[in-house]
């Protein structure tokens, strides 16, 4: 089975580099995927799935259907692009100024195409059905529960992903156990106080001053009373207040991320950061409104599905091709949201060069060593066709 899936990818893979170099010139935004879409769906509709159109907004489903089974495989890949400016110079870059494929989605959603096409090609039925969910709408966090609203985990046992890591070299399939990402929420904090002269501070309630005390305390507060083997990172990006130099505040807005990688932290996190604020304002006389936005969750890796994925790996690439991920990321990942409904795993695609630097993610001069497709596609098909007996 192993060395028809490679064979097969082999010979798909100057067709598959086509794909994506073709999604790559064409990136859209978030929500805005409606060309990529209609191309996904007229690949999947020529190797005989069954599609539909339309799930999630813009979303599109596949199935290739498998023998009578209970159990339903969903693989998932992310199609949207990032509003950046496009800086590689490569022949096939951006057609849309301002658009790019900067965090590899194009390659994601051609490994999703590459893996249906592969698994059609097989020439035999498989022992149960497998389901391509291709999301719109991953950079902005909303596409996979848009994708959950309409039906696309129903009945579904188990799910896989991908995405690709610039600092893996392609070739290389990272396997990670547990943790992949941080859960991500926002944070908008108002503290208001009351204006006065500059000169006359007693007769005023100073909210700058307040704020700045705010986030003291804010940062100080997370390394004394969070367990540092569970990490928070709270990081107040925008800070607005004030009218005049010489005019006391009354008014400072704070915009902030939140990240956390345990969920029993993420739970608390919001009643801890209202106690801080709450507790701070009080003492200086000032109000306060708190806005805790829950963004996406962390990313947990089921056991069984990761050991899955890392045996597929390990049969196809060696040791060689395979490196134990010792550490989650702190970015975020709408993936999780499928995951509170069914277990998966997400694998990380090695994309780097060997030979030369790599720009990280949402870099306008990211790029991606293209071999990486045929890794991706010969991963995830072998996993999906040893799903049934294994996981
Ligand atoms: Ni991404």
């Amino acid at each position: 089975m192993l060395t028809q899936i490679k064979d097969l990818a082999a010979t798909l893979a100057p067709r598959l580099i086509e794909i994506r170099r073709h999604l790559h010139s064409h990136p859209e935004l978030s929500g805005q995927e409606f060309q990529t879409a209609a191309y996904v769906a007229g690949v999947l509709s020529s190797c005989g799935l069954h599609v539909k159109e339309g799930v999630g907004k813009v979303g599109v489903v596949g199935e290739l259907l498998g023998q009578e089974d209970d159990r339903l495989l969903a693989i998932r890949t992310d199609m949207d692009a990032l509003p950046i400016h496009e800086r590689t110079g490569l022949d096939f870059a951006s057609r849309q100024p301002g658009i790019m494929h900067a965090c590899g989605h194009d390659v994601h959603t051609t490994v999703g195409l590459g893996t249906a096409m592969v698994l059609s090609q097989l020439g035999q039925t498989l022992p149960g059905t497998i389901r391509f969910l291709f999301q719109p709408a991953e950079e902005i966090a909303q596409g996979a529960s848009w994708m959950v609203k309409d039906g696309a985990t129903e009945n579904v046992s188990g799910i896989l992903s991908v995405h690709v890591f610039p600092s893996i070299p392609a070739g290389v399939v990272g396997i990670r156990y547990g943790a992949l990402t941080a859960a991500a929420d926002d944070l908008e904090i108002t503290i208001m106080g009351e204006s006065g002269h500059g000169a006359r501070p007693h007769e005023a309630i100073d909210a700058v001053w307040i704020a700045a005390q705010v986030i003291t305390t804010l940062q100080q507060a997370i390394s004394r009373t969070q367990n540092p083997l569970r990490p928070v990172v709270l990081t107040i990006g925008q800070i607005n207040g004030g009218r005049a130099p010489n005019v006391i505040a009354d008014h400072v807005r704070l915009l902030g991320t939140v990240r956390s990688l345990h969920p029993e932290t993420s739970a608390a996190l919001p009643a801890w950061i209202e106690q801080i604020v709450a507790s701070v304002c009080q003492t200086h006389g000032a109000r306060y409104t708190l806005n805790y936005r829950r963004g996406t969750p962390s990313v947990q890796n089921d056991r069984s599905l990761t050991q899955l994925l890392h045996a597929a790996a390990d049969e196809a690439w060696g040791a060689q091709g395979v490196q134990i991920i010792q550490e989650p990321s702190l970015g975020a990942e709408d993936f999780s949201i499928y995951l509170e409904h069914v277990p998966g795993s997400m694998f990380r695609l090695g994309v780097g060069f060997r030979d030369r630097h790599n720009h990280p993610l949402h870099h306008p001069q990211f790029e991606v060593d293209e071999a990486a497709i045929l890794t991706g596609v010969v991963t995830m098909a072998y996993a999906a066709c040893r799903y049934w007996n294994e996981a």
